[in-house]
């Protein structure tokens, strides 16, 4: 069977992907086909597949792509001119046969392949190609940095040579470029969260190409059969991280390709789910049209499958009885049990901004009028429950410390049955008279009261936070700079689990000793997204000071991955040297604060009909009812 499109006509022969199987039935529909086929849709038999794994996704702009044989250093390997990532079209795919494959020690010798054939290929193979020079001449990214005159011209360089290339298009940036560590783990792969403020730098320097790049290909990725033992869970999920691998063509040993090998949490210490990767993909992805200009991204059908297929993800019914997202230890940026399994403040916090950005970039159409009011209805109800539940202040506080427990009703004051012994010591010290924030998680009896930075920081860029919430949140960074930023910008959480507490919750693991690691360690990252939130609050004078602490010693260290101690005077005991993300977590301040207008395409503004749902809940709330007459009933979205 074959479907006439305005790009060709397009032969059906089999797909198993069920948002292919989505896409495919509504091109079918729209071409007078109807049904769900298993179908593979192919335009031209001559031509090569670009292959993700074992599923090969064929292109749709009528031969964007040509493969041909070379030979280079002795053996035979396929190199492809995928031109544009327009044409990396994810429109159709089929599931291809297994590959032998080789395992190349990650991206670093990956590229070096790449890096030698394109030296051999280079002028006459690349005719088009957005490949820029310091992606495959490493030698001059040498002599640069002898001669760079700025801890900023040394992080781009640094943050170029950390580019990782796919077809000889520049797809993402590797974890971390340490020479000195003997043990690569999984730091020669491109992470999903830590590839965002890499590509925020891009972006602000007007590079787009790599960023467009990123979010096809990982698009592509997405949701592809991850197995645990033989359990495959939700589809929609992005990978953790991918890493571009060499293997061997079927019954041909000397010839060879690239594909994108992604880990969904499957290879992963500890086997967590990413919940965190997709959210920040849909962020990334404004972040991309609002900068760039360019929309057609967002606009694509398949781009707005996976937008809709995380959603669907996220916002499925579980057994849930609160609107935040229930996910398992691990499953963000901390990514090792630390005891924030259940609703924790980072996953909310991006949750709530992801849910903002897909709402502007949904295109309007009848087969997504019931998801808008779903992500419409968890807005709100979010919002909602975050800013009541997870505030503390010095009022608060002194609220929880008086509360009654055990209340039995629909009118409880202490709805979650908290009792006020769990109050710990450490926070009546901490909790300075001016300034609050979010805590880390709320669960039935139970209040995790650390202070975890991601999640505060984001809810004030995203405006999951009030304006004053917004405020006292800075305010209390600024009361606690000797806890939180001390000699590293920024503490990832406050304080430290340590004795049995660490024995019990980390499982005591020797990466998360006190004041180390996820757990109270200081992560240089972390400044970015502590600039986006000082701009938005009109306060960059906080992320100011804190760059300044930072440049006195991030490139002299080598650009740790994070520093130990309470007041950060380690580079981390098992920290990686030369870490992507804090090379352009770096970046991203100086060009924000140079720019502060710029900060816009990562900010979510107050939106005022939730703002008007939002304050007529809590008018309803039993809390706040007591002692006060009668409720207005504003509209509710
Ligand atoms: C560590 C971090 C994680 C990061 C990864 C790669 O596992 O906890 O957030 O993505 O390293 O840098």
């Amino acid at each position: 069977m074959s479907v006439p499109t305005p790009e060709g006509v397009l032969q059906v022969i089999s797909c198993s992907s069920p948002r292919l199987q989505s896409e495919y039935a509504s091109l079918g529909h729209a071409n007078g086909f109807s049904g769900r086929h298993k179908a593979r849709l192919s335009l031209d038999r001559s031509e090569k597949n670009l292959r993700y794994r074992n599923r090969v996704s064929l292109l749709f702009n009528g031969g964007g792509i040509h493969w041909r044989k070379s030979r280079v250093d002795g053996f035979k390997s396929l190199i492809c001119k995928c031109q544009r990532t327009e044409s990396v079209g994810g429109l159709f795919a089929e599931e291809g046969g297994l590959h032998t494959s080789v395992p190349i020690n990650g991206m670093v010798k990956a590229q070096k392949i790449r890096e030698s054939e394109l030296k051999q290929h280079i002028g006459r193979e690349n005719e088009g190609s957005s490949l820029k020079a310091a992606h495959v001449v490493p030698d001059t990214v040498k002599v640069r940095r002898v001669h760079s005159e700025s801890i900023e011209d040394e992080a781009w360089d640094l943050l170029r040579d950390s580019i990782v290339s796919y077809c000889n298009n520049p797809v993402g940036t590797i974890a971390a470029n340490d020479p000195s560590c003997p043990s690569i783990l999984n730091y020669d792969q491109v992470f999903i969260r830590d590839f965002v403020p890499s590509g925020i730098a891009f972006l602000l320097k007007g590079e787009y190409d790599i960023v467009r790049n990123f979010i096809l290909h990982t698009l592509q990725l997405q949701s592809w059969e991850k197995t645990m033992d033989c359990h495959s869970p939700g589809q929609g999920l992005m990978p953790a991280s991918f890493k571009v691998r060499i293997v061997h063509l079927d019954g041909d040993d000397s010839a060879t390709e690239e594909v994108l090998d992604p880990d969904f949490g499957e290879a992963a210490i500890g086997r967590v789910a990413p919940v965190d990767s997709g959210l920040w993909w849909i962020i990334l992805l404004r972040a991309y049209g609002k900068c760039s200009g360019d929309l057609t991204v967002q606009e694509r059908v398949d781009v707005q499958t996976g937008i809709k297929m995380i959603l669907k993800l996220c916002l499925a019914d579980g057994f849930d009885m609160f609107p935040t997202l229930l996910v398992t230890d691990g499953s963000c940026m901390i990514d090792r049990r630390i005891g924030i399994h259940g609703h924790p403040l980072e996953i909310q916090a991006l949750f709530y901004s992801a849910l903002l950005c897909a709402r502007e970039m949904l295109a309007p159409e009848d087969g997504s009028a019931d998801l808008i009011r779903a992500l419409n209805n968890r807005l709100v109800a979010l919002s909602f429950h975050i800013r009541e539940y997870y505030w503390i202040d010095m009022k608060k506080l002194n609220e929880i410390y008086r509360y009654n427990t055990e209340e039995y009703s629909y009118d409880a004051v202490n709805k979650f049955n908290i009792y006020p012994d769990q109050i710990p010591h450490w926070l009546v010290e901490f909790m300075p008279r001016r300034g609050g924030y979010l805590i880390g998680n709320l669960q039935p009896a139970h209040m995790d009261f650390r202070f975890f930075s991601l999640g505060n920081l984001w809810s004030v860029v995203s405006s999951l936070a009030t304006l004053e919430q917004s405020h006292a949140i800075l305010d209390l960074i600024e009361a606690k700079w000797a806890e939180l930023v001390a000699e590293m910008p920024f503490k990832i959480c406050y304080p430290a689990l340590e004795g049995q507490e660490w024995r019990i919750i980390t499982g005591s693991d020797p990466k998360n000793t006190p004041w180390s690691y996820h757990n109270g360690g200081s992560w240089p990252t972390l400044l970015w997204q502590l600039t986006v939130a000082c701009i938005k609050m009109n306060r960059p004078e906080i992320a100011e000071n804190a760059v300044r602490i930072a440049e006195r010693r991030i490139s002299k260290d080598k650009w740790p991955e994070y520093y130990d101690t309470k007041r950060a005077r380690f580079i981390g005991k098992q920290a990686r040297l030369f870490q992507t993300w804090s090379i352009a977590g770096y970046l991203v301040s100086k060009l924000l604060l140079a720019n502060p207008n710029a900060a816009k395409i990562l900010i979510n503004e107050e939106d005022s009909e939730l703002m008007n749902a939002f304050s007529c809940m809590i008018s309803a709330n039993p809390r706040r009812q007591r002692g006060s007459k009668g409720i207005k009933k504003r509209f509710i979205i």
